[in-house]
């Protein structure tokens, strides 16, 4: 009985432990996926009914991690959920950064969304892709493109070989940015609700940033989505937020907390409506 108690918690906390290598956290990509749903036009609200799978009821943010599910299942997916670069540049460069360990190009978050993108511009034609698979990619790794450390650094994996203590906690540097901020601010703005963060976000994308959100939302000329933007905005944000008076053993407590929550605040917006500005331009 103990013993498998123990293996159970072991396994438990393996689960845990490779859940939380890559993305945001469950909570983060929900929340931008709310955020995205909400924004869509008819045509784009209908094709997207059509694509969910029955059991997510109609319900996009319910489907936001599948990504991360099925990323032992599905090995050839996990390099599509960050884009590193080079240490310290604090730029991204498509033919430099995107392509996996193995040096394959495109084999990165921002190749993985122009590719997913295109093939959903192939809905109401025949084709050879499953379209519910690619809209479930998309819209996780939209999210991921917007978690700065997603854009981080080779050398120490986004912050993932960086261990940080957040306030009494051990933890890695990527997680902070992945899952703790955004607990923490539930627990002590938001009565650990959920859905009262989500709604404070969604009220500032209407009023705090209401004059940005059309650059948000705008890709130049032709483009259906321009995720080398998202990732060029993000690994200027790691390199000033999330590196940033974060070296391995640092205590992260309020002033890092405080001060960093906005930019999460801020990428989860962005996030969200710029995965509704590229659903509505696929499905017109
Ligand atoms: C594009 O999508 C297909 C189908 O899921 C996949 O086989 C391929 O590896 C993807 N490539 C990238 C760069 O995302
Ligand atoms: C498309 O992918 C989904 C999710 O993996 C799967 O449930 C469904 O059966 C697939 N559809 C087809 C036609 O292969
Ligand atoms: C919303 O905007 C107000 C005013 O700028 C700010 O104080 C608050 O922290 C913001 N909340 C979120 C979740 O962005
Ligand atoms: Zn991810």
């Amino acid at each position: 009985m103990e013993y498998n108690k123990i293996q159970l918690g072991a396994i438990l906390s393996f689960i845990f432990l490779v859940q939380n290598i890559q993305g945001w956290g469950e909570e983060g990509h929900a929340i931008t996926c709310k955020i995205a749903q909400a924004r869509l036009t008819e045509a784009a609200a209908d094709a997207v009914k059509q694509l969910l799978p029955a059991y997510a009821n109609n319900d996009l943010s319910s489907v936001c991690t599948w990504a991360d599910r099925v990323k032992f299942s599905l090995r050839w997916t996990s390099a599509l959920h960050f884009a590193d670069t080079p240490p310290k540049l604090c730029n991204f460069q498509y033919a430099r950064d995107c392509k996996d360990l193995n040096g394959v190009k495109d084999r990165c978050v921002v190749g993985a969304i122009n590719n997913y993108t295109t093939q959903l511009l192939d809905y109401g034609k025949d084709t050879q892709h499953n379209l519910t698979q690619a809209l479930l990619f998309l819209s996780h790794y939209m999210g991921d493109v917007h978690q700065p450390l997603h854009t981080g650094f080779t050398t120490d994996k986004g912050g993932n070989t960086i261990d940080v203590h957040w306030y009494t906690r051990k933890q890695n540097l990527h997680h902070v940015w992945d899952a703790n901020i955004i607990e923490t601010a539930e627990e002590r703005f938001y009565d650990n609700n959920i859905d009262e963060y989500f709604k404070d976000i969604q009220k500032n994308i209407t009023k705090t940033w209401s004059d940005e959100v059309a650059d948000w939302e705008a890709c130049s000329s032709d483009e259906t989505t321009c995720p080398n933007v998202y990732a060029s905005e993000g690994v200027k944000d790691a390199c000033q937020y999330a590196y940033k008076d974060a070296p391995e053993d640092a205590t992260l407590e309020d002033d890092y907390f405080l001060s960093r929550l906005p930019i999460i605040s801020l990428r989860l917006a962005q996030g969200g409506v710029r995965l509704a500005a590229t659903l509505n331009r696929i499905f017109q």
